[in-house]
């Protein structure tokens, strides 16, 4: 597996599928599969400035949010595969196109084929869209889980909103509800 995994991000790092995001990057952010112990993957939406000069998913304000809420949920960081839907920052943390998406999905689609993981996390509207299609609203499908071409997905907010909306407001609560869910299946899984 690591061999291939290895081999995957060399062949991520090297993708100059999307040129505006090839010529303002400073790094690719293909992704890191943790030790994996209890097969979860959380996806999130794009690289922001930190994760691009770092190389590294999810090392910014939001990466530390997320670490907190899996650690509370029971679910360490370094155990578990932190991936996103592309692997490029578009320019000032704009959302991703769907061109670039749609560029991006065989990288994202590889990863999860190498990885098999049990349970995924989808974080924030982008993931969500990636896997449960162009209708999805987080209100609507959150806090169950989805099956998706024999994947089990939890779709829930990116810790982003939870930041933007505060201690008080509904992302925050629903990500550690969501977060709690998936620790409930993995366990009932092993
Ligand atoms: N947001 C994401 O979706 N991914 C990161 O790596 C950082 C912020």
């Amino acid at each position: 597996m690591t061999g291939d995994w290895d081999d995957l991000t060399a062949r991520i790092r090297a993708c100059v599928l999307c040129k505006d995001l090839v010529a303002s990057r400073n790094t690719v952010v293909p992704g890191e599969p943790g030790m994996f112990t209890r097969r979860l993957a959380v996806v999130g939406e794009a690289p922001g400035a930190q994760e691009d000069a770092a190389g590294r998913p999810f090392v910014g304000l939001s990466g530390q949010l997320l670490d907190q809420l899996l650690a509370d949920a029971g679910l360490a960081r370094h155990e578990t595969a932190v991936l996103s839907a592309i692997k490029c920052r578009p320019p000032g943390n704009r959302t991703p196109r769907a061109a670039e998406v749609d560029n991006c999905r065989p990288w994202l689609a590889a990863q999860l084929d190498l990885l098999n993981p049990r349970l995924i996390v989808a974080l924030g509207l982008t993931a969500a869209t990636w896997f449960l299609g162009p209708r999805t609203t987080l209100a609507g499908v959150r806090g169950v889980v989805h099956e998706v071409d024999g994947r089990s997905v939890v779709a829930t907010y990116h810790p982003s909103a939870a930041i933007r909306f505060g201690p008080n407001g509904k992302p925050l609560a629903a990500l550690r509800d969501d977060l709690a869910l998936a620790a409930r299946l993995l366990g009932d899984a092993l």
